[in-house]
């Protein structure tokens, strides 16, 4: 009661706090909820709100509804699902739409990386370890599919055409017979990827997020995480620090949780200030390369914005750049990117 009641005066106020959800004494909170088959410490902020069905997947609407009709296609055929390849920058939900994918699809999964694969042998090794039917989920797939990498890449496509691996046994080619299996790629890189490696898949390219998507999310997530209550204007101004991705609103929220826990209530410009995140928010890297541009006062090629933001170029490209581009705070011409006025607004705000 009192709690409620220092919560409305706060709020007539104009000062948002997290709370927690009542006034017991207040005690650590539990992540998530118990399921059976969780062993363990429970799930870390990340895995407790990762939606679980297509129907807590918010947005997207077409990339679902696609899915979906070949999902059931396949299921009613009693064939294996096509490989599939998502496309989209760092935290747009790629990882989480494939595990959708195995899961709708009634599937067993198994996970692994581009960057694994190239190892010598482990391409094979994997491949022969699949169980039958099973979705191989290959993050960062680019790995692999990268132009130019076709020593890999040939035995991959043999693979995913015709379900039979090709090696050499006492100087002869042999192709070994594997089980069916159904691929999903993700990557960040897609552009870049050889086209015979894309075109063996269905090519699901994810959109940008509406605020109104961002704001959904926030609370479907704040939702899911016990011990941590939004006030009503939270999830807007959460969503517009995510930058509309979904896995910085999610370290928000994460960050946002551990204060509550550590402290018992925290104001949200607080959470802001400690993460470093501006209005639109921007961090460090991306205030970086605004600042950069706004000192050369003039066009900059991607390979030094990267340089001074303390990331590779691919990096750059596919997780600074884009959000800067949409925000309208820089724009990318032909002699290198140049800051626009509302860019250098930021630099002189933050
Ligand atoms: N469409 C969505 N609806 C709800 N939550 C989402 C959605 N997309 C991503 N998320 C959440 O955002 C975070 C990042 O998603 P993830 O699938 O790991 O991104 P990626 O693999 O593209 O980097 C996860 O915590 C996930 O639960
Ligand atoms: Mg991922």
């Amino acid at each position: 009661m009192i709690a409620a009641a220092a919560d409305a005066l706060l709020r007539r106020l104009g000062v948002h706090l997290y709370e927690v959800v009542d006034d017991s004494p207040v005690v650590a909170p539990t992540i998530g909820q118990a399921e059976p088959a969780q062993v363990g410490r429970p799930r870390t902020a990340a895995e407790t709100v990762r939606p679980r069905t297509f129907d807590e997947y918010i947005g997207q609407a077409d990339a679902k509804a696609r899915l979906q009709t070949v999902i059931q296609a396949a299921c009613l055929r009693g064939e294996q699902l096509r490989h599939i390849l998502v496309s989209a920058p760092h935290g747009l939900g790629k990882t989480t739409l494939a595990r959708l994918i195995a899961d709708e699809y009634g599937a067993p999964l198994v996970e692994t990386t581009g960057g694994q694969l190239m190892k010598s042998g482990a391409l094979a090794e994997t491949l022969m370890g699949l169980p039958d039917g099973a979705v191989l989920f290959i993050d960062e797939i680019h790995g692999v599919g990268l132009k130019g990498q076709s020593e890999v890449a040939e035995q991959f496509y043999a693979a995913l055409d015709s379900f039979v691996l090709q090696g050499m046994r006492d100087g002869q080619p042999v192709s070994i017979p594997l089980p069916s299996f159904t691929c999903i790629g993700a990557t960040t890189a897609a552009g870049r990827m050889d086209r015979a490696f894309v075109s063996r898949f269905l090519l699901v390219e994810l959109t940008d997020y509406e605020r109104e998507d961002m704001v959904q999310m926030v609370e479907a997530m704040a939702a899911k995480l016990d011990g941590l209550t939004l006030p009503a204007s939270a999830a807007g101004a959460i969503a517009d620090r995510s930058r509309m991705n979904p896995r910085q609103a999610e370290q928000i929220l994460a960050f946002a949780r551990d204060a509550v826990t550590v402290r018992g209530t925290v104001e949200l410009r607080d959470v802001f200030q400690r993460l470093g995140l501006g209005e639109l928010g921007l961090r460090r890297r991306e205030l970086t390369v605004l600042g950069h541009l706004q000192q050369v006062g003039g066009p900059v090629g991607a390979a030094a914005l990267a340089n001074m933001a303390g990331v590779t170029k691919t990096e750059y490209e596919d997780s600074v750049e884009p959000w800067l581009e949409r925000a309208g705070l820089i724009i990318r011409t032909p002699r290198g990117r140049l800051i626009t006025r509302r860019g250098v607004a930021q630099t002189t705000t933050s």
